[in-house]
């Protein structure tokens, strides 16, 4: 694939997707009455980390999709009056500079999904706010600590060759079946001209062990693509089938990025992302560094006086 004329003339993109209307099913208990977007990562919702990854790369609008019992995530981006003005009588002024900041971050519009039908339907309800615009889709179920973020890293490649990027990540064969998994060829280090996606393939019949991770910047003609699908068997209108006739009519893009991932809908990646967050932290990484050491060395050793 080449690289556009740099001098070419390119929207920015301006915009984000976070689609939040998923129930958090892998997550029962807590999800019954907690939107898992609001769970904790450390002491700052899921949900605000991968808005602030938005921030950071220059989106100026992020666009919710959202669902029943999920309007404490458009809360969290507005102003708390009542609060800010106790945390002003009480002279918790950090505090209250911390609560502030949260609602000046970025304008948020919120769209309804009314009906469950899948990730493809739930990107199609942004398409009257997203426009004719370069659009970035962030599933917040997937926390990637990197530097530059991975936000960052897929509006790079963007802007050099102008066409639409998925993220990609090698995973186990015996994982295959929980990702989109991409067919193409590699012409550069990191980068993958993507000819097809396979949503969710058994492990014996996947194509690659290449699976696209929730970071996406997609060009406004995926909502044509999105339109004319019909529900898969399951029910549910697949971005991955969208994606697939992008790649096929235009062009796509699999970029290999660098970072960490967790997937916090998982039990055990919320916990490693909970883990990862505070060992990074100057206030606790110390502190939990050594509690983990000694739990290890009772677990190693658990006969030693
Ligand atoms: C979705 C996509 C899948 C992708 C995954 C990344 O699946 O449908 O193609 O690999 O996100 O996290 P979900 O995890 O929502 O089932």
């Amino acid at each position: 694939m080449k690289a556009r004329d740099p001098k070419a003339n390119h929207k920015p993109v301006r915009k984000a997707v976070i689609p939040v209307a998923g129930f958090g099913t892998r997550l029962l208990p807590v999800t019954k009455s907690v939107p898992k977007e609001l769970l904790p990562v450390v002491d700052v919702p899921a949900i605000q980390v991968v808005v602030e990854e938005c921030v950071n790369a220059g989106i100026e609008e992020v666009i919710f999709i959202t669902g029943r019992g999920k309007g404490g995530i458009e809360d969290h981006f507005d102003f708390n009056f009542e609060l800010e003005k106790i945390l002003e009588q009480r002279g918790k002024t950090e505090e209250l500079k911390r609560v502030r900041a949260i609602s000046e971050l970025i304008r948020t519009i919120a769209v309804r999904q009314k009906k469950p039908l899948g990730l493809g339907h739930a990107v199609l309800c942004a398409r009257d706010v997203v426009e004719d615009e370069p659009f970035m889709v962030v599933l917040p179920d997937d926390l990637i600590s990197s530097q530059p973020s991975v936000t960052t890293q897929l509006i790079e490649v963007y802007e050099k060759y102008g066409q639409g990027v998925v993220s990609l990540m090698p995973v186990p064969e015996e994982e295959v079946s929980s990702y989109g998994i991409v067919t193409g060829e590699n012409w550069a280090p990191s980068l993958h001209r993507v000819r097809t996606i396979v949503e969710k393939p058994e492990a014996g019949i996947a194509p690659s062990n290449l699976a696209v991770i929730g970071r996406y910047l997609l060009p406004p003609e995926i909502f044509d693509y999105l339109e004319g699908l019909e529900p898969d068997e399951s029910g549910e209108v697949q971005l991955t089938d969208g994606l697939s006739l992008l790649a096929k009519e235009r062009a796509l893009v699999g970029y290999e990025f660098t970072g960490r991932r967790h997937d916090i809908g998982d039990k055990l990646g919320f916990l490693t992302a909970n883990i990862s967050y505070a060992l990074n932290r100057d206030d606790l990484g110390p502190k939990v560094l050594k509690y983990m050491r000694r739990k290890i060395k009772e677990v190693d050793e658990p006969d030693e006086p």
